[in-house]
């Protein structure tokens, strides 16, 4: 795993900083945002250099961060899995298809492969209950899954550019 938030590019909050006059807390979001967007996610030192430069405390920007589901303090593999834990994916065997995804990646929800290729997280309800049970990739739904077709989904995001095309 990368270690986080060590020696980030500061050329990149440079310029998100110099969009804004006077900041306030009330500009916390929009900056946090744009953070995520240039980093990936909002790197230790990129938040503690945003309460120095503009004198918010770093214990407020993280109460924010850490409100807001939109904002992630470690980095994000190049894809993200979800996998829903609602009931009614639950009920048809939602667990299971966790504990696949779980085994076939090596890690817990939450998490990041090592090789940064996955993040996996678990949702309350991804919103189409009829599909269930049901993971989103990349915001690609697979509907109906089964143990077996986890892993080849899982498989198809794991095979070299070349053989895809
Ligand atoms: S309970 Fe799984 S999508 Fe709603």
């Amino acid at each position: 795993m990368n270690l986080i938030g060590e020696n980030s590019d500061l050329n990149i909050l440079d310029d998100i900083l110099s969009a804004f006059t006077e900041i306030t807390s009330n500009d916390l979001i929009p900056i946090l945002q744009r953070i995520q967007n240039g980093y990936g996610y909002l790197p230790k030192d990129v938040v503690m250099e945003v309460s120095e430069r503009t004198g918010i405390a770093a214990s407020q920007i993280y109460g924010v961060a850490t409100f807001y589901e939109q904002f992630h303090l470690k980095p994000r593999g190049k894809h993200l899995i979800r996998c829903c834990r609602g009931t009614a994916c639950h009920v048809k065997g939602g667990p299971e298809i966790i504990d696949v995804i779980k085994k076939c990646l090596g890690l817990e929800a939450g998490e990041t492969t090592e090789d940064m290729e996955f993040t996996f997280e678990t949702v309350a309800c991804l919103g189409a209950c009829a599909l269930a049970p049901l993971m989103v990739i990349d915001g690609n739904y697979y509907g109906m899954m089964t143990k077996q077709k986890v892993a080849e989904v899982l498989d198809s995001f794991r095979k070299p550019a070349e053989e895809i095309a």
